[in-house]
C-alpha cells in the first residue's frame, strides 16, 4: 500500500491544509479520520481561497473524498460547507465525498452543553472552538451517540434521541437551560437524512479496494499532536487522538503498514485557546509573529497566541505521532528577523528538562531555555528551490531537523500552494 498520513505535529494551524491540497494532486483517494468542523484548514490557489472545516481538503482538486468513522459529524455544519464550496465553483456530489455510515453525529445538544461546560469552568475554560466536538465524542464513548447509518432507521434515531434527552436533560435542567426535546430533535435530522444518506458507505470496504487497487491515500488529520487526547496539555486538549495511529482506527483501514507519517509544523509556535505554552511571547516579538502571520483562527477568528519554535516539543510530537519528516512551514515569517530564538530545554524547579512533563502544574510552571541563531535579512517569501534560500536560513531548518531529530521532506514558503519546496516526495518515501 502507498499511503502518507498527514498530522499537525503542534497545537494546530501548522499549514496542513496547503499541504494536503499540494499532495493530494499525487493522491487517488483523500481522508478524513478524527476531529470534526473544529478544524479550519486554508486552501490559496492564485486568487482563490477556500476555507475547509469537515470536508476533506482534497475535493479542491476534485479527489475523491471520505469522511471516516473517527469524525464527528454536524449534518447543518455539513450542508452548510458544501453549499459554500459548492458557491465557490467546487462539485461536491455523493460520487466525490463519501461519508462512513459509522461516523457518530454532532446535534445541537451537544453545542449547547459544549458552552454551558466552558461556563462552568470559569476562569479554568478550555477556550474550545464551541462546535459541540467534546460532548459528541463523549456520547460516542458512552454508546449514545446517534450515527449516520441510523439516518435511515427512523425509530432508532427518535429511540436514541429519547435516551440522549433522558441523559442530558439532568445536566440541561440544573444548568437553567432548555432541556431537549426529543421529538422536535428528531424531526429536525431525519428532514435531513435525504441530503446526507447518498453520501454514506461503508467507507471501510471502499478504501478495501482502493487498498486492493494500490492506489495512492492521503490521510487528512485535523488539530496537532500537543492538542492529543492522551499525549496533549491536557485537560487543554481537543477530544480524539490526533496522532498518525489514529488514521487506521479512524478510517477503518485498521493498520497502515508502509505509510509515510509527515508532521507539518510552523517553523515557530502558535495555539488558540487556553493552556500552557512554554515559548510564548507575549510582547512585542510575539505581535509580530501573529502580524507576519497572520495568525488569526479559521473557524473562530479568534487571535493566535505566538511564540518561538519549541524543538523539546516538536521532537516529542514526533515520537508520539509516529512521524518520519516534516513539513516545515511559514518559514517566510521568520523573514527579517535578527535573531530567532529555538526552545530547546526546560527549567522546572531548578532541573533541566528535555521532555514536556504530563503533569498540569508541571506543564503550567516549565520555563524554556532557549538557543538563540542568526535570523535573515533576505526574503524567503514565495521560495520555490532550495537555492533561492539564504544560507542563515537553511542553517536554521538544519538546527531544527537535528533537534526533532526527523528530515524536512517539504518547505514551504508561502500561502500559495505553489509556494513549496519538494525535498522528498512522501509517497516515494
Ligand atoms: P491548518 O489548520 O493546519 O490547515 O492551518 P490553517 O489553514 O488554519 O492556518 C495556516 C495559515 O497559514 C493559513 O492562512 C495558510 O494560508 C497560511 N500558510 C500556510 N503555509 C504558509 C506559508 O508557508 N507561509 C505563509 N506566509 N502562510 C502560510
Ligand atoms: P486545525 O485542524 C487549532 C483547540 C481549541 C481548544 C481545544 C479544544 O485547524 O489545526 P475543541 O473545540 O476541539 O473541543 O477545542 O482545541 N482546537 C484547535 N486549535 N487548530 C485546530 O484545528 C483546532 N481544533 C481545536 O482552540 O483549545
Ligand atoms: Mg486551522
Amino acid at each position: 500500500m502507498t499511503s502518507v498520513t498527514v498530522v499537525g505535529a503542534q497545537w494546530g494551524d501548522e499549514g496542513k491544509g496547503k499541504i494536503v491540497d499540494w499532495l493530494s494532486e499525487r493522491a487517488d483517494v483523500v481522508v478524513r479520520f478524527q476531529g470534526g468542523h473544529n478544524a479550519g484548514h486554508t486552501i490559496v490557489s492564485g486568487d482563490a481561497t477556500y476555507k475547509l472545516s469537515l470536508l476533506p481538503s482534497g475535493l479542491v482538486r476534485g479527489k475523491p473524498s471520505i469522511i471516516g468513522n473517527g469524525v464527528v459529524i454536524d449534518p447543518n455544519a455539513l450542508l452548510s460547507e458544501i453549499a459554500q464550496l459548492t458557491e465557490q465553483g467546487l462539485t461536491i456530489t455523493p460520487e466525490t465525498l463519501l461519508i462512513a455510515d459509522n461516523a457518530t453525529l454532532i446535534l445541537p445538544l451537544h453545542v449547547q452543553i459544549d458552552a454551558a461546560r466552558e461556563i462552568a469552568r470559569g476562569n479554568d475554560k478550555i477556550g474550545t472552538t464551541g462546535r459541540g466536538i467534546g460532548p459528541a465524542y463523549e456520547d460516542k464513548v458512552g454508546r449514545r451517540a446517534i450515527r449516520v447509518c441510523d439516518l435511515a432507521e427512523p425509530e432508532t434515531v427518535a429511540a436514541k434521541m429519547r435516551h440522549l434527552a433522558a441523559y442530558h436533560n439532568v445536566f440541561l435542567k440544573a444548568f437553567g437551560l432548555e432541556p431537549m426535546d426529543p421529538k422536535a430533535e428528531t424531526d429536525a435530522l431525519l428532514a435531513l437524512a435525504p441530503k446526507i444518506l447518498p453520501h454514506a458507505v461503508p467507507a471501510w470496504q471502499v478504501l478495501d479496494q482502493h487498498k486492493s487497487r494500490n492506489d495512492r491515500i492521503l490521510f487528512e488529520g485535523a488539530q496537532g499532536v500537543m492538542l492529543d487526547v492522551d499525549h496533549g496539555t491536557y485537560p487543554f486538549v481537543t477530544s480524539s487522538n490526533t496522532v498518525a495511529g489514529q488514521a487506521a482506527a479512524g478510517s477503518g483501514m485498521g493498520s497502515l503498514a508502509g505509510n509515510y507519517v509527515l508532521g507539518i509544523t510552523k517553523a515557530y509556535t502558535t495555539r488558540v485557546g487556553s493552556g500552557p505554552f512554554p515559548s510564548e511571547q507575549d510582547n512585542a516579538t510575539g505581535d509580530r509573529l501573529g502580524e507576519r502571520g497572520h495568525e488569526f483562527g479559521t473557524v473562530t477568528g479568534r487571535k493566535r497566541r505566538c511564540g518561538w519554535f519549541d524543538a523539546v516539543m516538536v521532537r516529542q510530537a514526533m515520537k508520539t505521532a509516529g512521524i518520519d519528516g516534516m513539513a516545515l512551514t511559514k518559514l517566510d515569517v521568520l523573514d527579517g528577523f535578527e535573531e530567532l530564538k529555538v526552545c530547546v530545554g526546560y527549567r522546572l524547579n531548578g532541573e533541566t528538562l528535555d521532555r514536556f512533563p504530563a503533569g498540569q502544574e508541571a506543564q503550567a510552571k516549565v520555563e524554556a531555555v532557549y538557543e538563540t541563531l542568526e535570523g535573515w535579512s533576505e526574503s524567503t517569501a514565495g521560495a520555490r528551490s532550495w537555492a533561492d534560500l539564504p544560507a542563515t536560513a537553511i542553517k536554521y531548518i538544519r538546527r531544527i531537523e537535528e533537534l526533532v531529530e526527523r528530515p524536512v521532506t517539504l518547505l514551504s514558503t508561502g500561502r500559495d500552494r505553489e509556494d513549496t519546496i519538494l525535498v522528498r516526495d512522501p509517497f516515494a518515501a
